[in-house]
């Protein structure tokens, strides 16, 4: 009988670790994750994989080398999946140490321990669209890194002296997936998606008068996680290992998110004012979007969208869900979700 694979996943009870275990479970993977300590048990925050017979979770933590060790003996993975950072870009700006401690040193922890207890196992790193930081759209594997933030700044370090430098040095097999905004039901809170789709949900149920935003004008590339996990996994299937924009190549500014949310359920907007003085108004002329400075960031990266002619001529990879089909998806989750809480 063929033996199953083995994968180590960091940050497993996050948004892509999650959708990447159900991915390799659906592909009989044996998947491992690396959990931290949190006055939460994990077992509570990932109901999608944790009671899953085949997630085995292993404690352990990024800042930990003789935890990342234990759990590379207690897993010995084929393939590891390097998805565990501090990945909040505006908290990256209070919290430099902790984000360059887990985004970068963190990498380097995982490589150094993997290149005596797993020297065969293939790995794939999260690097990100906001490495490009300054750098004009659309941004591919050759444009100019330019970050912005410390986080920008942690992953392009990890980028090229953990993943570029290593592979080089070692000869290790480490991918790296330049992966552009990609959002889901379970993405973060904090994130403006999913706050513009649980506020407008709370709205549109009387639980919430105004959802409140700093900068409108952004632009992003959003696709959809469960796209984006398959990507990964393609990228650790090829002979060589290599970097990859993945990105569905159309972007849309953060006002656009509000108001295809606001459309899907059914609350007509217009906007007037200008700068911190906008307002989105419903179709009654109750202010429900308001704009607060405080959300804005030091440093913003204007306009994000990827080209990822290589990932789809070399891995055949493509997204499936459209930007309306990914509004719709988490639009109607956060409604159902408010309502049932409502209910109960
Ligand atoms: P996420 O939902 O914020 O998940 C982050 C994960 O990292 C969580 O499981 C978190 O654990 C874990 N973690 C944080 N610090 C840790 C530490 N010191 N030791 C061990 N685990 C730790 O992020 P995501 O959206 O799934 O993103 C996955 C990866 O892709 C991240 O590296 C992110 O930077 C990168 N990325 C994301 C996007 C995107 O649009 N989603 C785009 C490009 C790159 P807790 O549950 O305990 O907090
Ligand atoms: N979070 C947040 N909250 N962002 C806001 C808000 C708000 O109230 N109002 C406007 N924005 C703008 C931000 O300034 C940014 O330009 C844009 O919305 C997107 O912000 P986030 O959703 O926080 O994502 P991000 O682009 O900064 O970072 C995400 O994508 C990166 C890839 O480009 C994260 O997932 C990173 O981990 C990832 O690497």
């Amino acid at each position: 009988m063929k033996k199953r694979k083995r994968a180590l996943i960091t940050g497993i009870t996050g948004q892509d670790g999650s959708y990447l275990a159900e991915y390799l479970l659906k592909k009989n993977y044996e998947v491992y994750g690396l959990v931290r300590r949190t006055s939460l048990d994990p077992m509570m925050r990932i109901e999608t994989v944790a009671h899953h017979p085949n997630v085995r979770l292993i404690y352990g933590n990024l800042r930990d080398s003789a935890s990342i060790a234990r759990a590379l003996n207690e897993s010995k993975p084929d393939e590891i999946y390097n998805l565990a950072a501090q990945s909040d870009v505006g908290i990256s700006f209070k919290c430099p140490e902790e984000t360059m401690e887990v985004n970068y040193f963190g990498l380097g922890r995982l490589l150094i321990e993997a290149m005596t207890i797993v020297p065969k196992a293939k790995i794939y790193h999260a690097s990100t669209s906001e490495m490009f930081g300054d750098t004009r759209p659309p941004q591919n594997e050759t444009s100019k890194f330019s970050p912005v933030s410390p986080y920008g700044v942690a992953k392009l370090m990890a980028y090229e002296d953990y993943v570029r430098g290593y592979r080089k040095k070692y000869g290790m097999f480490i991918c790296s997936g330049i992966l552009f905004n990609h959002e889901s039901p379970r993405r973060g809170e904090h994130f403006v998606t999913r706050k513009i789709t649980i506020s407008l949900a709370k709205i549109k149920l009387g639980l919430q008068q105004c959802l409140i935003l700093g900068n409108l004008n952004a632009r992003r590339d959003w696709g959809f996680a469960g796209d984006y996990v398959r990507a990964m996994h393609m990228m650790l299937q090829q002979k060589k290992p290599g970097d990859y924009v993945i990105a569905t190549g159309v972007s849309h500014s953060v006002r656009d998110f509000v108001e295809a949310a606001a459309a899907e359920l059914d609350m007509t907007m217009s906007w007037s004012g200008k700068g911190t003085k906008e307002v989105g108004k419903d179709r009654s002329g109750n202010v429900i979007v308001k704009i607060d400075k405080k959300f804005y960031r030091p440093r913003e990266v204007h306009d994000l969208r990827g080209d990822s002619s290589k990932a789809r001529k070399e891995l055949n990879w493509k997204p499936e869900l459209s930007f309306t089909e990914l509004v719709r998806m988490m639009t109607r989750a956060d409604l159902e979700m408010i309502a049932t809480r409502r209910r109960s």
